[in-house]
C-alpha cells in the first residue's frame, strides 16, 4: 500500500504525484485497491477493508487498479444510471493519493475514442 514514486515526475509540484496507469494497475486487489475517478487516483483499500460501502465491496472491486469514473458516476446501473451523492463525492477526498499522469490521460481519451467510434 505504500506509495512508490517511480512514475512520471510531478513537474516540481511536491504536493501532487502523477501516477501512470502501469503503477495504478499494481493495486488491483481488494486488499490493495486504487481506482481512478475523474483523472484522480484514490486508494480505497481501507474503505473496502472495513466494509463501509453501502453498495457492497463487490461493486468496487472490479475497478481495483483501473479507470472507474463511469462506474462511479452511474453506480454501474446500466438501465437507470445514478450518480453518487455529493456526500459520496466528498468522501473520495479522504482516499486521494495523486493524479493520473497527463500524457496518459490524453492517451486514454484517444483509446476510448478509438474504441467507441
Ligand atoms: C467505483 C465503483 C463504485 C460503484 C460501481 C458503486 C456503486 C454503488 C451502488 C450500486 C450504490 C447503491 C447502494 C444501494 O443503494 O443499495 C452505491 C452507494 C454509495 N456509494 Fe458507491 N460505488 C462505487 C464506489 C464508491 C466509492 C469509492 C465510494 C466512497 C469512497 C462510494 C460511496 C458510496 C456511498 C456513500 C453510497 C450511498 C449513496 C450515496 O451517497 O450516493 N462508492 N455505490
Amino acid at each position: 500500500m505504500a506509495l512508490s514514486l517511480d512514475v512520471q515526475g510531478n513537474n516540481g509540484n511536491s504536493s501532487v504525484v502523477d501516477l501512470s496507469l502501469a503503477e495504478i494497475g499494481k493495486y488491483n486487489a481488494s486488499s490493495d485497491c486504487w481506482i481512478i475517478v475523474d483523472d484522480k487516483v484514490y486508494d480505497v483499500s481501507e474503505y473496502l477493508k472495513f466494509y463501509l460501502h453501502p453498495g457492497e465491496n463487490d461493486a468496487i472491486t472490479p475497478y481495483c487498479g483501473k479507470e472507474a469514473t463511469n462506474a462511479f458516476q452511474t453506480q454501474d446501473r446500466m438501465r437507470k444510471p445514478k450518480d453518487h451523492s455529493g456526500y459520496a463525492w466528498t468522501m473520495l477526498d479522504d482516499y486521494y493519493v495523486g493524479d493520473l499522469a497527463k500524457c496518459l490521460k490524453y492517451f486514454s481519451w484517444l483509446a476510448i475514442w478509438l474504441v467507441r467510434r
